[in-house]
């Protein structure tokens, strides 16, 4: 390249551009917190969903599995029967939320995390009727023994995220945030 400077010059306008909206809407930190998040799943942002899915559990964010999974699992039929508990919903209730998962499903999302499932997902034969089937989740999950989940008095079960994910509200699953109940390793 004989002359950078118009590329140069290009860059800093940009970046300028970029940090001057910034600052006009919200503090740098905030903004940079944003980024930050993007890098995650997007947390959920719907109070009927909140309230119905997270009535037994944690809410997961739509963004931690693909369409074809939720759909599956939201069938009027399969909740009746859902891993062994009655989760029926009324037809109303059950569309409108039907209609959030499907609009966020990580094959949707422009969140980094939910990509990484939807990549993940692509690559499997069976759609997964659970996160924690998905090869990308069971991988970062490997190391974890029996001890430290299902015997674990405080998790029991690897479907608990917010037992050890200690941001899973915020839909934050970052390695730095983790904490297993009872083990002092991963806590940080
Ligand atoms: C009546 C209780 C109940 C309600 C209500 C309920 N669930 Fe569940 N859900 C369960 C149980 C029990 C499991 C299995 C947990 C385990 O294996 O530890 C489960 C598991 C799941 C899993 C798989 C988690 C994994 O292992 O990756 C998903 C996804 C899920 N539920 C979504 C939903 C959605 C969406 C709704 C709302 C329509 C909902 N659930 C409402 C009881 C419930
Ligand atoms: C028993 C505790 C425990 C439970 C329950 C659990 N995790 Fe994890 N998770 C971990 C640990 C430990 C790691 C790896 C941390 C490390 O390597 O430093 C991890 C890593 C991850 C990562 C990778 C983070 C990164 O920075 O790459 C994701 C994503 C994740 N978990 C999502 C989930 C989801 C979604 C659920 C629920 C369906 C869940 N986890 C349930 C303990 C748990």
């Amino acid at each position: 390249m004989k002359n950078p400077k118009p590329i140069l010059t290009l860059l800093f306008l940009c970046l300028s551009f970029v940090a001057g909206t910034a600052l006009a809407e919200e503090s740098f930190a905030e903004w940079l917190f944003t980024l930050d998040r993007m890098k995650e799943v997007r947390p959920v942002d719907n109070d009927n969903y909140a309230e119905e899915c997270g009535a037994c559990h944690f809410a997961y964010p739509p963004g931690l599995l693909t369409a074809p999974s939720w759909q599956k699992l939201l069938a009027p039929s399969a909740l009746e029967d859902h891993f062994g508990e009655n989760a029926e919903l009324d037809d109303v209730t059950l569309a409108e939320i039907t209609g959030y998962v499907l609009t966020n499903s990580a094959e949707k999302s422009y969140f980094k995390r939910s990509r990484k499932i939807a990549r993940s997902v692509a690559s499997m034969d069976e759609v997964p009727l659970r996160i924690t089937e998905v090869s990308y989740i069971k991988r970062k999950h490997h190391e974890l023994t029996d001890s430290m989940v299902a015997d674990n008095p405080d998790v029991r079960s690897l479907s608990n995220c917010n037992a050890c994910h200690t941001k899973a509200e915020q839909a934050v699953f970052d390695n730095d945030t983790v904490k297993v109940p009872n083990f002092a390793e991963w806590d940080d």
